[in-house]
Order: structure tokens, then C-alpha cells, then sequence
């Protein structure tokens, strides 16, 4: 039990990957806060999990600071101490930019970006105190790549991996970990994803196909953690990606060709050189 002793808040806990990770957590000996907007459902998964004195339940909005610091204060409160916040919550709102409306850009930024800065400023005031803590933010192959359909959330989940690098940097000196997970997995999530739309980008992208066969999130569980425990005390600042049995390693974006002007960059020079810059790399 690589979590013994442990107390972590998991948010979006109530169904799919967040309920996955506390259900492991528990399996590897953890006190578990689970929180949620959904407290019906909420309440569904506190019974189903079992083990009443290790878990405890709080509804809130992840956006909201005030929420964010009961969702992270519950943890002091009931078991005594924080030493993992797992930032899960999320929504989807897709549409292609040219339709996407104002609100389904916010929602999609306040619930992922936002929430995450704001469970992160209430978890890192307890864990900075303590000397020692571990975060993991869920990002997204979205977020790397792009993805049709998806600008607010591949905005808002490239935002959560300049966050957890800077937070890695600026983080590490008071024993605190942060590290990204890209999961894939079949969840309500990825499920609101009609059947034709994947289909229809599969013709262009067989890969998309992978959507209709995803693994469940149990297969994420592990992962993150393996990552809050102090098995993983020397990782930080890395994304990893997850889907079923594979696991691997993402760069943070780098340089891959570099061109000095004499002095200047001007628009002659750009247009002599530019197809060297871009010719493939060997
Ligand atoms: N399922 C996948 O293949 C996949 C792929 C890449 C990334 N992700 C990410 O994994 C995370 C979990 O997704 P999932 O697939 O389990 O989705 P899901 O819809 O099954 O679960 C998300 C949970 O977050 C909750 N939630 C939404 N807004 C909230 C808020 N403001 N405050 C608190 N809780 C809130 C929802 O009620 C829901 O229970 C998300 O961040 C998602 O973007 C999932």
C-alpha cells in the first residue's frame, strides 16, 4: 500500500477517472476527500466506495475560491493534513470556433484552468507549511496536439501544463511535486461524444477510432498514485499520458531547429531562409 497514512482531495470524484483515482487511493491506504458539483451522484459513489471513516464527501464548485478552500480545508479538518491534490474536474463544451459561443469558452476555462489555480493556492498554503505535498493536474492530449472542436478545452489544458511546470519550478524548494497526467478513457465524457462525429473523423484520422474502444479509468488509478506517493519523490515538472496499458512520457514543447541572422530577421532574410527552417528534420 504505497498511500498509507496519506489524506488526498480528488475533484470531479463523483464518476469516471476522479472516482477511479479515490477508489485506488483508498485500495492503497489513503483518507480520500471526494468532491463534485454532482451531489447526488456524489453521494452515490460515498456509499458505493464503502469505507465511511476514510472518505469524506464535499460539494463545491472547483472555480470558486471559497469552494476550493473547504474542498482542501475538509481535508485538514477530518483527517489532519493534505498531502495530495489530484485536479480532475472537468466539462466539455465542444463546437468549432466559428460557432462557439462566449459562455462555452468561460465555462470550459473556469472549470479546468480556473479550478485548477484555485484548488492549487488552497492545497499549496497547507502543503507549504507541512515542507511536502504532491499535485497532479489532469491535462489532456488536446492540449498538446489540438483537436478539432475543441479550442476552449485544448486552451484551457495547455494552460494546466504551463501550470504545472512553473509550479514544479517554483515549487520544489518547499518539497512539493506537480506533474501532469494525459489520461483516455471511457467515461460520461468521453461517451458525450457522438458515435457518427468520431466515425466522420476517422475517415480523415483512423486514429480517432481509438474513442469507440477506450479502456475504462480504472486503468488511470495507478498512475496518479504512484505519482502522489512517496514512491515518485524524485519526479516532478513531467507529463505522462495513460490510455489502458500504455504509459509514456510527453515532452514540454522545445526548440527543434535554430537560424541566426547576421543581425536582423527583416522579410527578405525570412523569405530566403524560411524553407530551410522548415524543411524535415533528418
Ligand atoms: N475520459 C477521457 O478520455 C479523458 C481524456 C483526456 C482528459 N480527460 C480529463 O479527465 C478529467 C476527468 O474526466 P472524465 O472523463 O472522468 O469525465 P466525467 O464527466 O466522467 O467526470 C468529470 C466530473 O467532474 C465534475 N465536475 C464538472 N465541473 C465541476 C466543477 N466545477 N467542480 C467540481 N466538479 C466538477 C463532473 O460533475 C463529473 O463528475 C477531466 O479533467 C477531463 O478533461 C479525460
Amino acid at each position: 500500500m504505497v498511500l498509507e497514512n496519506k489524506v488526498a482531495v480528488v475533484t470531479g470524484a463523483a464518476r469516471g477517472i476522479g472516482r477511479a483515482i479515490a477508489e485506488e487511493m483508498l485500495k492503497q491506504g489513503a483518507s480520500v476527500v471526494i468532491n463534485d458539483v454532482d451531489e447526488a451522484e456524489l453521494n452515490k459513489t460515498m456509499e458505493e466506495l464503502g469505507d465511511k471513516d476514510k472518505i469524506a464527501v464535499v460539494k463545491g464548485d472547483v472555480s470558486s475560491i471559497d469552494d476550493a478552500k473547504r474542498i482542501v480545508g475538509t481535508a485538514v479538518e477530518e483527517f489532519g493534513t493534505l498531502d495530495a491534490l489530484v485536479n480532475n474536474a472537468g466539462i466539455l463544451r465542444d463546437r468549432t470556433f466559428v460557432k462557439m459561443s462566449e459562455e462555452e469558452w468561460d465555462d470550459v476555462i473556469r472549470v479546468h484552468l480556473r479550478g485548477t489555480f484555485c484548488c492549487s493556492k488552497a492545497a499549496v498554503e497547507i502543503m507549504r507549511e507541512k515542507g511536502s505535498g504532491a499535485i497532479v493536474n489532469i491535462t489532456s492530449t488536446a492540449g498538446m496536439k489540438g483537436n478539432v472542436g475543441q479550442s476552449n478545452y485544448a486552451a484551457a489544458k495547455a494552460g494546466i501544463l504551463g501550470f504545472t511546470r512553473t509550479l514544479s519550478m517554483e515549487l520544489q524548494k518547499y518539497g512539493i511535486r506537480v506533474n501532469a497526467v494525459a489520461p483516455g478513457a471511457k467515461t460520461r465524457m468521453t461517451l458525450s461524444i457522438p458515435e457518427e462525429v468520431i466515425r466522420k473523423k476517422a475517415r480523415e484520422d483512423p486514429r480517432y477510432l481509438k474513442l469507440l474502444q477506450l479502456p475504462g479509468p480504472e486503468y488511470v488509478a495507478g498512475l496518479v498514485c504512484f505519482l502522489v506517493s512517496d514512491r515518485a519523490k524524485e519526479i516532478t515538472g513531467l507529463i505522462f499520458g495513460i490510455v489502458g496499458n500504455e504509459l509514456s512520457l510527453w515532452t514540454f514543447p522545445h526548440q527543434v531547429k535554430v537560424m541566426y541572422a547576421p543581425e536582423k530577421w527583416d522579410v527578405q532574410l525570412l523569405e530566403k531562409n524560411m524553407s530551410r527552417l522548415l524543411e524535415p528534420l533528418k
